[in-house]
């Protein structure tokens, strides 16, 4: 198994209860969806993945290894992120934005001089050519459309050669057609590297179309996992509305 969460918690200080005991087991080369509605804890849940947030309860094992401080490197190593707002550097290009999925927070000297190897333009060039940007590789970001940024922003998250990929939200800022290109780009290059790509989403139809299984999670509980070919979207629908007050996706968002 390639990521086995057992018993996670988190309560934030302020007394929120965010996950409350998630089990969580994803095989190698899975796709993944986390569909939730806005609060049920895909993000927490994300980021407790690879030692963004701290839960207080529960362990997170990548590769039979229990994460703490001293594997959570190793993890972070094998591991890119895509996020809803890309998190681009707006005054570089595609290409160096690329580059630095390959930084980490020790090396700030480096990411303040660029000091990047040959081999390692050419990794980033193809990392665009994979993502269909190779012609914008020298333009600034803040120059792009918005599917074309998360573009960069995916490209960025595979130069490392990572065995997983965590996305948040990945095309919650983009138009519903760029969302259709953006989902099958992240399928696509799953198959083609070998990822494993969790990626949270509120869209039902698209956890439907790209996903291999979806995990629905509402308030903070896991209340749906199956693999999505078994699954429709009045099948969902009646799982959520069984979930208390609160806890419905709205409407716009089945
Ligand atoms: N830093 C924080 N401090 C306090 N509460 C937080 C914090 N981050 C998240 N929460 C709360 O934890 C719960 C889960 O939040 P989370 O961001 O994981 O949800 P989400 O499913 O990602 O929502 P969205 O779809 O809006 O991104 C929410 O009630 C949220 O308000
Ligand atoms: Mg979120």
């Amino acid at each position: 198994m390639l990521l086995e969460i057992k018993g996670l918690r988190k309560t934030f200080d302020d007394g929120t209860r965010a996950l409350q005991g998630v089990d969580l087991s994803v095989k190698l080369g899975e796709f993944v969806v986390i569909l939730g509605s806005s609060g049920s804890g895909k993000t927490t849940l994300l980021r407790s993945i690879n030692g963004l947030v701290n839960p207080e309860a529960g362990e997170v094992k990548f590769f039979d290894q229990v994460i703490s401080s001293t594997t959570l490197p190793d993890l972070r190593k094998k591991t890119g992120m895509v996020f809803q707002d890309f998190n681009l550097v707006n005054n570089l290009s595609s290409l160096n934005n690329v580059l630095t999925g390959l930084l980490d927070s020790s090396n700030s000297l480096m990411s303040m001089l660029y000091l990047f190897s040959r081999e390692q333009k050419m990794q980033a060039l193809k990392c665009l050519e994979m993502v269909g940007l190779l012609d914008k590789a020298y333009s600034r970001v803040d120059k792009l459309s918005g599917g074309q940024k998360q573009r960069v922003g995916i490209a960025r998250a595979i130069i490392k050669n990572p065995t997983l990929l965590l996305a948040d939200e990945p095309v919650a800022s983009l138009d519903p057609m760029i969302s259709g290109s953006i989902m099958t780009l992240l399928k696509n290059i799953g198959h083609k590297i070998g990822l494993t790509i969790i990626c949270n989403l509120h869209q039902v139809d698209l956890a439907l179309k790209y996903s291999d299984r979806i995990v629905g999670l509402s308030g903070g509980r896991i209340v749906l996992d199956a693999p999505t070919k078994d699954l429709d979207e009045e099948y969902i629908r009646k799982i959520y509305q069984g979930h208390g007050s609160g806890l419905f996706f709205n409407e716009d968002d089945i």
